[in-house]
């Protein structure tokens, strides 16, 4: 009969799957926690995050302390070494307990064998960690994959260091005030009085950053819609189309919805906004985001790559294309990234992101504009699509986005988590030609 799992050995399992590629950690840890009282899922959560964050690092502390390779099938148990490593070197648990756990956990996950296989590499890992750890390579040191450091360091030579510094700490929460109901000031106070300490954002006028994270329904009113958690970067993408001057606005790439939210929340009355979502299931939260802020827009499962099979015919006056990228300015929030992304990602998301575009373009009207963010800090997915784009589209050139945050790129702007404190944010802003082709005078 299976053994009741513990913290630790449903971390491992999450971990497994994880290097398996059986999905991100936002996906497997939800179905996890369920099995577990509220402090154990904290813990299994802070060992997940913890080892993904410094996975790079313990993988090559640990594997010169493993003489055989373990099998596939054996890959929690890997991660059980990864895991207590990462108590011992990060954690406040006492070394002797950190051992003892991770070791109950082998027998937990009905592998007994693996008990004193565990406690002697942890053992040695004690004695030896702060000498293999003087051999590492900077790769290992970082904690970030070789391909994706020499990324960096070749893209941001003034700036690297830092990107990875600040890809290696846990990141604030955030939050955006519905300005349809409070301004900042009120809600700050709110939040004064329900004791969460806060800060306003230096960018975002309605954005608000917490000194310490919190369960969203410590924040007041956030069940029916006062507040959204969301980073000071994406609070920056909606102001940018200017949504109370649109008549008809695209959110291309919708879920989960927070930007489709903050565009309903600087809407104009007779301003209609259709959100188009691949992901069924991704839609689903589209909606319930909708639901709580008491909004609504037109919800549209579909490609946005192909317009055909969704659109009407009635052309955008603004698009928004948040697209689909490897992410790596979020490697803060979801350090999953540095085990899921590989370098050949670089090549698929930039056509991708072309193609959608691409096709976004034939919904634009002639005058109308189309902004397109990523996550992203590497240029394959930010100026160099926004330039293969412009060679290919006569009728399209950039705006200036003239603003007092992040650098200055070829085509756009570019936030980085080092300077800025926000996620890393790639930002360009394209204007279709008024006189193109078929243009129908705007009044
Ligand atoms: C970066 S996320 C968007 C985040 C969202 N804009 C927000 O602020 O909450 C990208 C989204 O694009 C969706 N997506 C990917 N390819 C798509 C496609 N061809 N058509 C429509 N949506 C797509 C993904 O499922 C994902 O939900």
């Amino acid at each position: 009969m299976a053994n009741t799992q513990g913290p630790r050995a449903a971390a491992s399992t999450v971990l497994a799957a994880l290097t398996r590629h059986h999905g991100s950690l936002s996906r497997l840890l939800p179905r996890a926690a369920q099995q577990l009282d509220s402090r154990d899922r904290a813990l299994m959560s802070e060992l997940c995050y913890g080892v993904c964050r410094f996975y790079p690092r313990l993988q090559a502390l640990v594997s010169p302390l493993v003489k055989k390779p373990l099998k596939i099938k054996d890959r929690d148990i890997e991660c059980l070494l990864l895991l207590g490593c990462y108590q011992l070197d990060y954690m406040r648990i006492p070394d002797h307990a950190a051992i003892s756990e991770t070791v109950a956990a082998a027998r937990q996950l009905n592998k007994p064998w693996a008990t004193s296989f565990i406690n002697g590499v942890l053992r040695q890992y004690q004695r030896q960690g702060a000498q293999l750890a003087s051999h590492l390579d900077d790769a290992a040191r970082l904690s970030h994959p070789a391909w994706l450091l020499q990324k960096l360091q070749q893209q941001w030579p003034d700036h690297w260091r830092s990107i990875v510094e600040a890809n290696n700490h846990p990141p604030p929460m955030t939050i955006r005030v519905n300005q349809r109901r409070y301004n900042r000031g009120d809600y700050l106070a709110q939040l004064a009085e329900a004791d969460i300490s806060a800060i306003p954002c230096l960018y975002s006028p309605v954005g608000i950053r917490l000194e310490q994270p919190c369960d969203v329904d410590r924040l007041p009113g956030f069940r029916s819609g006062a507040c959204s958690v969301q980073d000071e970067a994406s609070q920056l993408v909606a102001p940018l189309l200017q949504p109370s001057k649109q008549h008809l606005i695209l959110d291309s790439c919708a879920a989960p919805g927070g930007k489709t939210g903050h565009i309903l929340e600087l809407a104009g009355p007779s301003t209609v906004l259709d959100a188009v979502e691949i992901d069924k299931t991704r839609m689903g939260r589209v909606r319930e985001n909708l639901d709580r802020l008491q909004m609504s827009a037109r919800l549209i499962q579909g490609d946005a790559g192909k317009p055909e099979q969704w659109w009407n015919g009635a052309a955008y006056d603004a698009i928004l294309l948040d697209a689909p990228c490897s992410a790596s300015g979020v490697i803060r929030r979801h350090p999953d990234i540095k085990l899921l992304r590989k370098p050949d990602d670089l090549v698929k998301l930039p056509r991708l992101q072309r193609e959608l575009l691409d096709a976004l373009w034939g919904c634009l009207r002639p005058g109308g504009s189309l902004v397109f963010t990523t996550c992203s800090v590497l240029e394959e997915e930010n100026d160099q699509t926004i330039a293969s784009f412009l060679a290919a589209h006569q009728d399209a050139g950039c705006q200036a986005i003239d603003q007092d945050w992040g650098l200055s790129t070829r085509h756009g702007r570019q936030l980085l988590p080092a300077i800025d404190g926000t996620d890393g944010f790639y930002f360009a802003h394209l204007l279709k030609e008024s006189s193109a082709p078929g243009a129908v005078p705007q009044d």
